[in-house]
């Protein structure tokens, strides 16, 4: 266990917890976009900082990825912080301006687009955070997307912004994108994501439509168990 300051409050906690972690543990709210429980930090938005002192040393950090430490004193919400999150969120309003999460964020944390940042025009909501692509390859084990081109072009998205012939359409995707940038669609029958349109199977017991028949195939395979006998929704198991 390691002993820490965060707001003025004592606190213990786990050595190796993230100060992210134990913030929330200790009911203290630091905003972040791109931190999921599901995957590794990356430390993309940079919405999580916090400053920490270290002896004489005073210095900003990004909360998700920095570890809790013995001594260390850490302000979550002081002028500095809060003047590093505020220009951290005009510039995500200037790159994704069409994102009603980053506007709702910004409104919640006071902060108005600047002028001297110019919006992104080409409708995109993608912060780059990568969590879509880690929760494909490290959490479904399908790596379907990726991030093509560099500098300014570079975006996210199927490889050669083809339909991928390897996505489920699980839709762990878009449930994980902190933007809406990837939309899914459904009809009773279908679900399309990422540029394919998907066949749901019907559970064998109620009828309902309630998984692609990829994503069952895929499970099937990597757990010896048959489809059909996948083949009943979890209300009806
Ligand atoms: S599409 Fe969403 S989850 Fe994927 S990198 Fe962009 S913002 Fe992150
Ligand atoms: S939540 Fe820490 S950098 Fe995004």
């Amino acid at each position: 266990m390691v002993n820490l300051v965060i707001d003025g409050k004592n606190i213990q906690a786990k050595k190796g917890t993230t100060l992210l972690a134990v913030a929330r543990e200790n009911g203290i709210d630091i905003p972040t976009l791109c931190s999921h429980e599901s995957v590794e930090n990356s430390g993309a938005c940079r919405l999580c900082v916090v400053e920490i002192t270290k002896g004489k040393t005073k210095k900003i950090v990004t909360s998700c990825l920095y570890k809790a430490e013995d001594g260390l004193m850490v302000e979550t919400g002081n002028e500095r912080v809060l003047k590093v999150r505020k220009f951290v969120m005009q510039l995500l309003m200037a790159r994704c301006p069409t994102s009603g999460v980053i506007r709702d964020l910004a409104v919640k944390m006071g902060v108005v687009p600047e002028p001297r940042f110019k919006p992104n025009e080409d409708g995109k909501k993608c912060i780059m955070c990568r969590l879509c692509v880690q929760v494909c390859e490290h959490v479904v084990g399908v790596s379907a997307l990726g991030f093509a081109f560099r500098g300014t072009d570079k975006a996210l998205g199927t490889p050669f912004r083809e339909p991928s012939s390897v996505c489920i359409g699980c839709g762990s995707c878009a449930y994980i994108c902190p933007t809406q940038q990837i939309v899914m669609t459904s009809t009773e029958d279908t679900r399309s994501i990422c540029g394919r349109t998907f066949k749901m199977r019907a559970c064998s017991v109620c009828g309902r439509y309630f998984a692609p028949e990829d994503q069952l195939a895929f499970i099937s395979e990597k757990t010896g168990v048959s489809v059909e006998d996948l083949s009943v929704c979890v209300s009806c198991r």
